[in-house]
């Protein structure tokens, strides 16, 4: 045996483990000389313990010991002792004692680091980025990935006392990019094509349960070349399931039991019993999101009928082209001064909206650009429906139906958090339901899949899909936890005239729905079972989980905004050599 494995973690020991003698493997975390003696604040994995150095060492070991700075690695072997009376230290896990080195050997030096090793540290991310392995010795940051572990071994223990088996797809795949871009990867044996990298393992395990599988789950990657914010990441993990036979009332009570446990083993938290639900229609309706926060209340609210004969043209105007007017109530926001009233409205423009109208509802009196506009009888109505009370603001928005649930729906979250109206600690659970099938996009002139074109539309609307597609609701559900979509899934088309009816309506022409999804059409003919399944976000959970603001701070080695690897300056230049090999020629001279 080596002396390493004879080490103890720091956290093993306690006040029962006085008298021992044990071997202590980690970082030097700080060294302070006093009354002649040295202690080092020594750190492993499992935390921080008190190393005291004696000048009457036996080896020389407290010349050693004065050599010591922050972040040499170190084994030391001592005895176990109980702090001496008013020396205990409440804050650390392991302050009722300290160990009296015997030896000590100095494994290796560091450089000074350029930030401290702390939780909290004020540090610019570029640093710890560049420096991440660094980063990651912060307690916290060791926390997260203890926490990510767990909540993985959690997701495999539990998928298969369910039956379901974890089988890897490929990562160089046909690309067939929709919703994102795809990350490309030039083929050498193939002059001039390329394969994907996966958006999702969809196709293949659809593929997988036309083979039979019934019940696959898998851990991995995916790649998606799109805008970055704080919760997307180039690449990101998710938790990937599909299963045959069933509808959307046998899975999605599975994936709440699966979700409990995590929540329950890694963060001690109880959750309802079932998820409550809410349609997308309802969503939108109630809180202009399809993801909402339900939280807090501040629920968007229908005032058209009120407002349509007033003289506010711009209302009526909106009415009488088909869009919606509806308000807010922000309670006790009557002091917000006209500046920040002002921010407000520019705030909204960002959603696409013309303005914001409100009426104050202040001790002294109604303040209100559009009061001018409405009979007594009609303001009364307005503060009556929105349930206003002095004090409180009342905030319009009129527009397109999309433009009033965008615009409405961001500013009650922002209200809200200026307000301090998030209760936090409790987790808020939530599947949204009865998605749209298609959405039209502008742009492209086109309908688009909401949730992606493998989704089945509900059976009792499928006769729309003829006559009125967008009116289409789909078999797709999201997962929403605080207001973020931690997982999204369907249950799938599994018909060959169906799915070619649907690539159709997409705009896809017969050629290229065969180059692209052939093999997928083809699968179909071979008896495929009705089938569903669904995704998390394994990073937006850990995130939630361990209530980090960002995702970089729960993937190891994440992109930065500008979706480039710091620590190893990815992405880079490559060879002539390089390029050569794989056919390709490109506009920046090597
Ligand atoms: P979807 O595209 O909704 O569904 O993705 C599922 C979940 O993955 C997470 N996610 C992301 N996390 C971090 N960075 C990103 N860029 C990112 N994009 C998505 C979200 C999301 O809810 N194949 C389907 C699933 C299915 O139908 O079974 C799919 O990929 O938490
Ligand atoms: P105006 O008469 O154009 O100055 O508008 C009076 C108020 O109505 C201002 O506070 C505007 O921000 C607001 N307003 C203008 N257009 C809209 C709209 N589409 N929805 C809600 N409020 C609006």
């Amino acid at each position: 045996m080596t002396i390493f494995a004879e080490r103890v973690e720091a956290e093993k020991i306690g006040i029962a483990q006085v008298g021992n003698k044990v071997r202590l493997l980690g970082w030097v975390q700080r060294r302070r000389d006093h009354g002649g003696l040295i202690f080092v604040d020594l750190r492993d994995r499992s935390g921080l313990i008190q190393v005291v150095f004696d000048p009457e060492m036996p080896d020389n070991g407290f010349n050693l010991a004065e050599r010591l700075r922050s972040e040499f690695v170190v084994s030391i072997f001592g005895s176990v002792k109980a702090r001496p009376e008013g020396t205990v230290n409440k804050n650390l896990a392991t302050g009722e004692i300290e160990i009296v080195a015997e030896t000590l050997d100095i494994l290796n030096s560091a450089l000074t680091p350029p930030f401290y090793i702390l939780d909290n540290v004020d540090v610019d991310e570029t640093v710890r980025l560049k420096h991440r392995y660094l980063d990651l010795r912060r307690p916290e940051m060791q926390k997260v990935f203890m926490t990510r572990h767990q909540v993985t071994q959690i997701m495999r223990n539990y998928l298969d006392s369910k039956g379901f088996w974890e089988i890897e797809t490929p990562l160089l795949q046909k690309s067939s990019p929709e919703g994102a871009r795809d990350f490309l990867v030039p083929s050498r044996v193939h002059p001039g094509e390329f394969y994907a990298l996966p958006q999702s393992p969809q196709i293949f395990k659809q593929i997988l349960m036309v083979s039979g599988i019934e019940k696959y789950f898998q851990i991995t990657r995916c790649f998606r070349d799109e805008d970055l914010r704080a919760d997307r990441q180039p690449e990101f993990t998710q938790l990937d399931i599909e299963m045959s036979f069933i509808e959307i009332e046998d899975i999605l009570p599975i994936m709440e039991e699966m979700i409990r446990k995590i929540f329950t083993e890694t963060a001690g938290l109880t959750l309802d019993e079932a998820f409550p639900r809410l349609t997308y229609v309802e969503a939108m309706e109630r809180f202009g999101s399809d993801k909402p926060d339900t939280r807090f209340g501040m629920e968007l609210i229908d005032v058209a009928d009120l407002v349509k004969d007033t003289g506010f043209k711009v209302f009526a105007d909106v009415i009488a082209k088909g869009g919606r007017v509806k308000g807010i109530c922000a309670k006790g926001c009557a002091g917000m001064p006209r500046r920040e009233l002002d921010d407000l409205g520019k705030y909204v423009n960002t959603y696409g909206a013309k303005g914001l109208a409100y009426i104050v509802l202040a001790a002294e009196g109604i303040k209100s650009p559009i009061a001018k506009f409405l009979s007594e009888e009609q303001l009364n109505l307005l503060i009556k429906r929105l349930a206003g009370q002095t004090g409180d603001i009342l905030f319009f928005v009129a527009d397109k139906s999309e433009i009033v649930a965008d615009a409405l729906g961001h500013l009650r979250l922002e209200l809200a958090e200026r307000l301090g109206l998030i209760p936090e600690g409790q987790p808020n659970f939530l599947w949204v339901t009865e998605f749209p099938l298609l959405e039209y996009d502008e742009a492209e002139k086109r309908y688009v899949a909401m949730h992606h074109m493998f989704t089945s539309p509900m059976d009792e609307d499928v006769p729309l899909l003829k006559t009125e597609p967008l009116k289409v609701r789909a078999k797709a559900y999201d997962l929403v936890l605080n207001g973020v979509e931690l997982g999204g899934g369907s249950i799938r088309i599994h018909r060959r005239e169906v799915q070619e009816q649907m690539f159709s309506l997409i705009g896809l022409s017969k050629e290229e729905a065969l180059d692209k999804f052939g093999y997928l059409l083809d699968a179909f003919d071979y008896g495929t079972p009705p089938h569903g399944g669904i995704a998390f976000g394994l990073d937006r959970m850990i995130m939630l989980l361990t209530n980090r603001e960002n995702i970089r701070d729960v993937i190891a080695f994440p992109k930065t905004q500008s979706a480039s690897c710091l620590l190893s300056r990815a992405p880079s230049a490559v060879t002539y050599k390089q390029l050569k090999e794989l056919h390709i020629r490109t506009d920046n001279p090597v």
